[in-house]
């Protein structure tokens, strides 16, 4: 047997094998999924424009105007007139002086936090920030510290622990998903700004999954905390409720033309292709002008909620379109999803390392193109299905929010505000209080082989490696 096939049977064997699942047809409410119809619960396209009729013709008209793709960097065969100006659209949107394109949300987070933070900086980061998140601190060569899920208190002891700041040896940057992908819960952006700025941090929060929901017109988390200009830089996706692919960083003026300079995901990758910035701005103009579909995504999200609370699930009443039925176990997990598809719903096991061991789920989102019918259904269905196969709905409670109800682990306020320990881990690993409150290197906090650290002088002299 080859290395690599006995890896995989070991991911089997843990339940966290992974396939890729064939549908048929466009991103709808509803899908062909390996040749059977059935109601899409687990899909970003949160506002259904992915395959909204002008999203698509905008796409086909920039292919046959601008051609399919953008032929390299923009800094290397120049950036081509819609980008600019769906830049534009996105700054005005966003209330924010400027903008720029990344090629996906993914490369976003890689190229800021890697920009704003390296050797000799510290990053704090929310310890259920996304993956990419998580990439981009890794990369960076920064000391990274995690700090508990939404614990602003615990951020505050972390930041007096470590020196640095703007005008001292290092650069210090705090970085937070603001509506987090897994749990549908939202970070206390207005005192993490409060404290952005007692620190002398900077702040970066990622708009992924609250643009198209949150906010005045579903502008996002940072406007409905009425912190548009003063967030250093927010960053969206264009894949998920924009319905299209690539991502955004708006900031001030001074800070784009710094990560246009600096950050290595734009400088070394091909520009967004001009059919995917089309079909955004075809999403940005619908969301503009038809916010009515936002309304549609907040009710449809509490109808979800509701129909699941109705079931016995610990879901609380709020508009928030991501719903986690937390399962568990990762057997236990597929096992649910699996029967769920039988059953015409599907809804995509999370399993780690997407979510910390113990806490696979499935992660239920609403779109504004679904029907109140279609998500009360699914809602009965789960409830029905999770008693099936044995699991009791009430006990399915997000982790952090059975931490918040528990007392507190004994010794963790001696150790949270006298002894020395940093609480830097791997990041993406399960918090543990326990193991993690010990002082770590900076080295293990940093991963393995990280990449030499950015020397923009190096990099732009040689002229090398532009994509
Ligand atoms: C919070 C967050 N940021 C970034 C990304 C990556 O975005 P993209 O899919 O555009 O790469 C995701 C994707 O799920 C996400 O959930």
């Amino acid at each position: 047997m080859s290395e690599i096939e006995a890896r995989l049977q070991e991911l089997e064997r843990l339940g966290l094998g992974r396939r890729l699942r064939l549908i048929s047809g466009p991103q709808g409410p509803t899908v062909l999924l390996e040749g059977k119809p059935v109601l899409l619960l687990c899909s970003n396209n949160y506002l259904g424009l992915a395959d909204h009729p002008r999203v698509r013709e905008a796409a086909a008209d920039a292919a046959m105007r601008w051609g399919v793709g953008a032929g390299a960097s923009r800094l290397v065969s120049g950036t081509m007139t819609i980008h600019g100006r769906l830049e534009e659209r996105l700054a005005a949107f966003k209330r924010s002086e400027a903008c720029v394109l990344f090629g996906s949300g993914y490369l976003a987070n890689l190229g800021v936090i890697g920009a704003l933070a390296g050797s000799g900086d510290a990053i704090f980061s929310d310890e259920l920030n996304h993956a990419s998140i998580v990439d981009g601190c890794r990369l960076s060569r920064a000391e990274v510290i995690v700090y508990r899920h939404r614990d602003v208190e615990h951020l505050e002891w972390s930041l007096r622990r470590h020196g640095g700041g703007r005008d001292g040896q290092g650069r210090r940057l705090i970085v937070t998903d603001s509506v987090f992908s897994m749990d549908g819960d939202v970070a206390p952006l207005a005192q993490l700004a409060d404290v952005a700025d007692a620190y002398d941090a900077r702040l970066v929060v990622d708009e992924a999954h609250a643009l198209g929901n949150l906010g005045p017109d579903g502008r996002g988390a940072v406007a409905e905390a009425g912190l548009e200009g003063e967030v250093d830089v927010v960053i969206g996706t264009l894949g998920k409720a924009l319905g299209s692919y690539g991502a955004y960083a708006c900031a001030s003026a001074e800070m784009v033309r710094y990560l246009i300079n600096t950050a290595r995901s734009l400088i070394f990758s091909t520009a967004p292709s001009p059919p995917a910035v089309a079909g955004a701005l075809a999403a940005l103009d619908l969301l503009r002008e038809r916010p009515h579909r936002v309304q549609r995504l907040r009710s449809n999200a509490r109808a979800l909620r509701r129909a699941l609370a109705a079931q016995g699930f610990p879901i609380p009443e709020s508009e928030m379109q991501i719903v986690p039925l937390i399962v568990g176990e990762e057997r236990a997990a597929l096992r649910l999803c699996q029967e769920a598809i039988e059953h015409g719903v599907f809804a995509q096991a999370i399993r780690p390392p997407t979510v910390p061991s113990g806490t696979s789920r499935l992660r239920l989102t609403a779109m504004a193109s679904h029907t109140a019918s279609e998500l009360r259904m699914a809602g009965e269905l789960f409830g029905k299905l999770a008693r099936r196969i044995g699991l009791d709905p009430a006990s399915m409670v997000p982790p952090h929010s059975e931490r918040e109800a528990a007392p507190e682990p004994a010794g963790f306020e001696a150790e949270r505000f006298e002894g020395e320990p940093v609480l830097a881990r791997r990041p993406g690993a399960p918090f543990d209080l326990e193991r993690e409150g010990r002082p770590v290197p900076a080295a293990a906090a940093a991963q393995t082989a990280p990449p030499a650290p950015f020397d923009l002088e190096r990099e732009l002299s040689s002229g090398a490696r532009a994509a």
